[in-house]
């Protein structure tokens, strides 16, 4: 299973090179059988750049409305806002402690921000706060807090995914003891996927002034902007040439094969440029409409997109928690117990993140299992079952799925606090090279 992971930084309002772009794909991507989609806001990455909270409030709600409205599955991918997500700051913490303040130094939008203060003869810093300074930290903690394979972003985030690995890589050396609490992330780049040309025909992009909106002011508002996207002088009748036209690139961003050839024909054989806009639009509406519609119910009705958020943040957390206690574990930060013969010195690291699974047969006929704490206590212990297979099968359930566990359970007795039981669990289904499993 390919678990993907990808952050959408919640500034602006979303525009159709967007969609295009990112939206779109992401959304085609997430219903491929065998992946497992993670998609969230990235709303405390946005604090970075934003100091409105009207604007924050306003982006996070739109940008999450027009996911939904796009036809994001809510109930298919685990689709969050990172600030639902205490474990993500918790995480972040964690790994600042391990990463090498030379390695923040050289990231790209840090040293671009130093290098135009430099040219205007400014302090290398001003203007430049901890948390642009830390970005890729937050960021490394969005990744490896749900060990996703797979990121897809574009060519601008590349060093930021390598950033990931090389800090997750870091935890890893320096607390696993043999266990790779990290999978090591990898960037997708999705060279298929064009850039969508605005209206001068540059990348469409907020910071050109030159995109077409999507849903914002309605129909109207997308049929005005492609009226601006500008063309050359050859008046109707006059043959164009489709290939260097940005309509025709925009249409193809919408229409399939045949449809786009009888439009690239068209202009071969003199339609108008008012035409062609006309035509483009129609096209682009046939799209937009059924999303549009969606999108303004959700904005109506905030709760909707509220609910959805929050069963994505029970999900995600029901990830993150887990992996956050034996990360908590690994660095030290422990419940205060008594500890059996620990004097042993080196071996104290390996062993507390080893809990032990037993099963065994008793002399009733059953078959039980029993798991124990690193010092021999007793956290959960079996009722009889039947055949080796059901006892194996109830305990890899919980491994699975370490929140099922359950305390009134008529199949199971927990001993211990559900905390540390839920940590040994944690422990034991981290996809380990060596993890604490013997049975
Ligand atoms: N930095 C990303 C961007 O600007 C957004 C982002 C934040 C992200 N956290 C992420 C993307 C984690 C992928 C994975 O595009």
């Amino acid at each position: 299973m390919k678990r993907v992971l990808t952050g959408i930084t919640t500034t602006g309002t979303p525009h159709l090179g967007n969609y295009v772009g990112a939206i779109r794909p992401a959304i085609e991507a997430s219903t491929q059988p065998g992946v497992e989609s993670f998609f969230f806001m990235a709303d405390y990455h946005a604090l970075i750049k934003c100091d409105d909270p009207a604007r924050i409030e306003r982006s996070r709600m739109e940008i999450a409305a027009t996911w939904l409205a796009c036809g994001l599955d809510a109930s298919r991918v685990v689709f969050y806002r990172q600030s639902d997500i205490p474990e993500i700051p918790e995480l972040t913490w964690l790994l600042t402690c391990v990463t090498a303040k030379g390695l923040m130094n050289r990231a790209h939008a840090y040293k671009a921000a130093v290098d135009a203060n430099v040219a205007e003869q400014l302090d290398p810093d001003a203007g430049i706060n901890m948390g642009l300074y830390s970005y890729p930290i937050l960021m490394a903690a969005d990744i490896l807090m749900f060990n996703a394979s797979h990121v897809p972003v574009g060519r601008d985030q590349i060093q930021h995914i390598e950033m990931a690995r090389d800090i997750g890589q870091r935890f890893n050396h320096l607390f696993g003891a043999g266990r790779e609490y990290f999978v090591l992330p990898e960037a997708v780049i999705d060279d298929a996927v064009a850039t969508l040309p605005g209206l001068d025909g540059r990348k469409m992009s907020k910071s050109y002034d030159n995109t077409v909106p999507l849903f914002e002011g309605g129909a109207k508002a997308t049929r005005d902007a492609i009226a601006r996207v500008v063309t050359d002088s050859r008046a109707p009748g006059e043959p164009k040439d489709p290939d260097g036209s940005t309509l025709f690139v925009l249409y193809q961003a919408f229409a399939g094969r045949s449809e786009s050839a009888a439009y690239a024909d068209a202009l071969r054989a003199g339609m108008g440029w008012g035409e062609a806009k006309q035509q483009l639009a129609a096209r682009i509406e046939q799209d937009l409409a059924p999303m549009r519609d969606r999108y303004g119910e959700l904005m109506a009705h905030p709760e909707r997109i509220e609910d959805a958020l929050q069963h994505g943040a029970t999900r995600a957390r029901a990830v993150a928690r887990p992996l956050l206690d034996a990360l908590r574990e690994a660095v030290g930060l422990r419940p205060m117990r008594a500890r059996a013969a620990e004097a042993s010195g080196k071996s104290t690291k390996v062993s507390q993140s080893n809990p032990q699974y037993k099963q065994f047969r008793e002399r009733d006929g059953q078959f039980y299992f029993k798991l124990t704490d690193a010092d021999g206590s007793v956290l959960i212990e079996s009722h009889g079952f039947a055949n080796p297979r059901e006892a194996a099968a109830c305990f890899a359930a919980l491994k699975q799925a370490p929140d099922s566990l359950d305390e009134q359970s008529s199949l199971y007795v927990v001993r211990a606090p559900r905390d540390s039981v839920l940590r040994a669990l944690a422990a034991m289904a981290v996809p380990a090279g060596e993890g604490g499993q013997s049975s």
